[in-house]
């Protein structure tokens, strides 16, 4: 018998590589990717910042010292520097050119994870990930997604350093254009969605922390899914909060964030059983530093059963 999901379209939910296999390589690294195409992930996640000369490379934060050996590297010792809205001094993205990015190795930042794995990979562009996605999806006959989250897009605009344009033309040159692509936007910040909505018909997705100030129908005028922080899907007792099907009334998808192994929710059996429970409430997607956890949940997974 086929399996039934209750996910939006039906469809079974997305497996999204949060950072890449970002539990067992250092995020963000073309080997973090390419793991999670290996365990079966169907979109891979580059958050992205720009570079001082607007190139777009893959790392969480503006800020270098938890993610790259750059504090060990003379030659940017006078980079370091204070700005508003990080505690202390750092090495920041956008006072560095695509070029000297590609000098820094990529590290772990979290203690508990493996280390040995660092400062072996570089800081991949936006353009290498998404030659990576294609390469990989001829190479396995299937679509391999990509789902790029703009960080801190208004503040890196007050230094003169956009968006807009650059994602569009990057993911253009690379043959993704439109709604039948396998890409999601995904953004904090409601106004940059705004835009993009405006100039292509690529999927878009509102990140959300906290219940979203607006309503979904309001969501869904600039927006095709929704990714909430996963705990606003359920309550205390692990019952639906309304969440998931509020949002699908209005036409959203759900991709929430994130499924770690080594933080499984507590008041769940285990890692599977986790991912289960979101499934059953009839996510569309979720984000997993662990992608072969969300890949296993999957399996025998039915709407209606944990
Ligand atoms: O983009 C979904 C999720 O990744 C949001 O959190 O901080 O890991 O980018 P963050
Ligand atoms: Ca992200």
């Amino acid at each position: 018998m086929p399996v039934e999901y209750c996910t939006l379209s039906g469809a079974a939910p997305i497996i999204v590589a949060h950072r890449g296999a970002s539990g067992y390589r250092p995020e963000h690294t073309l080997s973090a990717y390419a793991l999670a195409i290996d365990m079966g992930a169907d979109y891979i996640e580059p958050d992205l910042v720009i570079t001082k000369d607007g190139h777009l490379v893959a790392r969480h934060d503006r800020y270098l010292s938890t993610t790259t050996n750059v504090a060990d590297l003379p030659e940017f010792a006078d980079r370091k520097t204070t700005k508003p809205g990080h505690e202390g001094a750092d090495w920041f993205v956008e006072d560095f050119t695509l070029e000297e990015i590609k000098t820094l190795k990529a590290r772990q930042p979290r203690a508990e994870r493996m280390q040995h794995f660092n400062d072996k990979y570089d800081i991949p562009s936006f353009a290498e990930v998404l030659t990576l996605a294609k390469e990989q999806s001829e190479k396995r006959g299937r679509p391999i997604g990509v789902y790029p989250e703009t960080k801190h897009p208004t503040a890196l605009e007050a230094l003169g350093l956009s968006f807009d344009e650059t994602l569009l033309d990057t993911l253009s040159a690379h043959g993704y254009n439109s709604a039948e692509d396998p890409v999601f936007i995904q953004s904090f910040e409601e106004e940059i969605l705004r835009r993009l909505k405006e100039k292509t018909s690529i999927r878009l997705v509102y990140l959300t922390k906290d219940m979203p100030d607006m309503s979904f129908d309001e969501i869904a005028e600039f927006a095709n899914g929704i990714g909430p922080y996963k705990k606003l899907l359920s309550d205390k007792a692990l019952n639906s909060t309304g969440f998931v099907e509020a949002a699908h009334a209005a036409g959203l998808e759900v991709h929430p964030w994130t499924f770690r192994d080594d933080e499984a929710d507590p008041r769940l059996p285990n890692k599977l059983k986790e991912a289960r429970h979101y499934f059953t409430l009839g996510i569309d997607g979720g984000f997993f530093d662990f992608p072969d956890t969300g890949v296993e949940a999957l399996k025998r997974y039915k709407c209606d059963s944990d």
